[in-house]
């Protein structure tokens, strides 16, 4: 049986700001069990919810040192949908209402976690063969096994892959800042190793000394290879080009099942969505206080409101888009100023356009069931899983063809009639807006090419099943 570890700063159902939860915590529901013992490692964190910390047993504590510092790991272990997770204890560091905050404290807070992380392994007696560490936050694994942990036996050929689920995140600070917060010597910080034009990096020592490196589509694992995706890392992502490849990610087939949902308001499959599904768009009008009319092209947006999601195209051509046959409807936090652009749009149109700008699980399901389409013009986009979650609900994904966009959404082609979306290639409003134009045709003018759209965007399956086995894979061959 190959042991393996998951190692993370985020996981559902504990803690989730985005996407890298979502895969953190359903992947390992999907690898098979009689192969792999896989197991998830992740920082105790204060603001996880009471019903899942009550069920959390204390198991051991010790000091570690980390650079100058000597500070306390407790280790608390639960079960959740049978996996085991460990939970890294440092109140100091794991304190506070969100898991991230300043750059700075986060830079120690993980370099802490990820020490912490290889120095229980030997005291709570798991030892797995492969350590897979997630995002910049676990980049120093890798870096700390071969550093200081390679001396003693229990480590000895231990693997380790690192997936890279968004590049513009690295963890970078100046070098002797850097040296400080983690303990390691100049060695580690030349242009090589974790250095970068004049600063120590996390996520490039990860990628440097991972055995093999991992993200999550195709179209990204060769974008980052380039300079306009490579944030920098271009370079060593071409070097790293053998060890280095996409799995796509899938999502959980049984919550995101408009079949079965508890959170929706009608029920639909494949078969009745021409007359359930927009049941739900009548229901969440009202829910809403939009204009009750389900015949109304409705768009919709889940989304974190950062530049990377493509919102200032939105912002440039959004009077154009929320125009008098549309319904806007948006999910989602972020930077103000496209929190207060939609909230400004909500305002001026009313019946509409609707800002929520919070996040609820729950009306994030009745969105996917009730648009009819979904808009995702992403700048950069390493995989994506909100389209994923419209093809599922018969929600026609609208995106920039870019990374995991571009792999998981055919285009429409009325001529072949063939497609399970709409796309557009450059990074351009006016040809974002077109897009939206013609999509907005073929709803209101070519109905049944419209539903044909839905039936393929239904019937494609994202689910984990398949990118598991690649995963699986992966294990078998290191
Ligand atoms: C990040 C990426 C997103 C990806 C997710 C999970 O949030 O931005 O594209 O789907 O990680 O891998």
């Amino acid at each position: 049986m190959k042991k393996v570890l998951f190692v993370a700063s985020e996981c559902v159902p504990l803690v989730k700001t985005g996407g890298l939860a979502d895969v953190v915590g359903s992947l390992p529901k999907y690898l098979n069990k009689d192969e792999f013992d896989v197991r998830i490692m992740l920082p105790k964190y204060m603001m996880i919810s009471e019903k899942y910390k009550e069920n959390m047993q204390y198991k051991t504590h010790f000091q570690m040192d980390l650079s100058w510092r000597s500070q306390y790991v407790g280790i608390f272990e639960t079960v959740i949908d049978g996996i085991t997770f460990y939970l890294i204890d440092n109140e100091y560091y794991f304190a506070g209402d969100k898991p991230y905050g300043q750059i700075y404290d986060d830079l120690e807070k993980f370099a802490f976690f990820s020490r912490a992380c290889l120095s229980a392994l030997p005291i709570i007696g798991f030892q797995p063969d492969i350590i897979h560490c997630h995002d910049w936050q676990t980049g120093l694994i890798p870096v700390y096994l071969h550093d200081s942990f390679q001396g003693d036996e229990f480590f000895w050929g231990m693997k380790t892959i690192m997936t890279i689920h968004n590049l513009k995140f690295q963890g970078i600070a100046g070098i002797e800042t850097m040296k400080n917060i983690t303990g390691l010597t100049d060695y580690f910080f030349t242009g090589d190793k974790l250095g970068m034009y004049g600063d120590g990096n996390y996520l490039k020592g990860g990628i440097v000394y991972a055995d093999y490196v991992t993200t999550v589509s195709d179209s990204y694992a060769e974008e980052i290879k380039t300079p306009f995706y490579g944030e920098g890392l271009d370079g060593i992502m071409n070097w790293k080009s053998n060890w280095l490849c996409g799995i796509v990610n899938g999502i959980d087939y049984e919550e995101y099942n408009p079949e079965t949902d508890p959170l929706i308001v009608k029920n639909y499959n494949a078969e009745n969505f021409r007359k359930e599904k927009k049941k739900n768009k009548k229901a969440l009008q009202q829910e809403l206080g939009l204009e009750v009319d389900d015949k109304k092209f409705m768009i919709g947006i889940v989304s974190r409101l950062t530049d990377q999601k493509g919102l200032d195209l939105i912002d440039c051509v959004i009077e154009e888009i929320c125009a008098e046959d549309v319904q806007l409807v948006v999910l989602g936090t972020g930077e103000e100023k496209y929190e207060n652009l939609f909230k400004h749009y909500a305002w001026k149109y009313g019946d509409r356009v609707s800002a929520n700008i919070f996040y609820s699980n729950e009306r994030s399901h009745r969105i996917y069931a009730a648009c009819d389409a979904f808009l995702m013009p992403s700048l950069f986009e390493p995989c994506g899983l909100s389209q994923l979650m419209s093809l599922r609900y018969g929600t026609v994904p609208i995106v920039r063809e870019t990374g995991g966009l571009r792999d998981t959404v055919e285009p429409y082609n009325e001529y072949e009639g063939t497609g399970t979306g709409f796309g557009f290639m450059n990074y351009n409003a006016h040809e974002m807006l077109r897009i939206i134009r013609y999509a907005k045709d073929v709803y209101y003018n070519h109905k049944r090419e419209w539903n044909k759209i839905v039936d393929r965007g239904m019937a494609v399956d994202f689910s984990w099943p398949a990118s598991a086995k690649k995963y699986e894979e992966l294990y078998r061959s290191m």
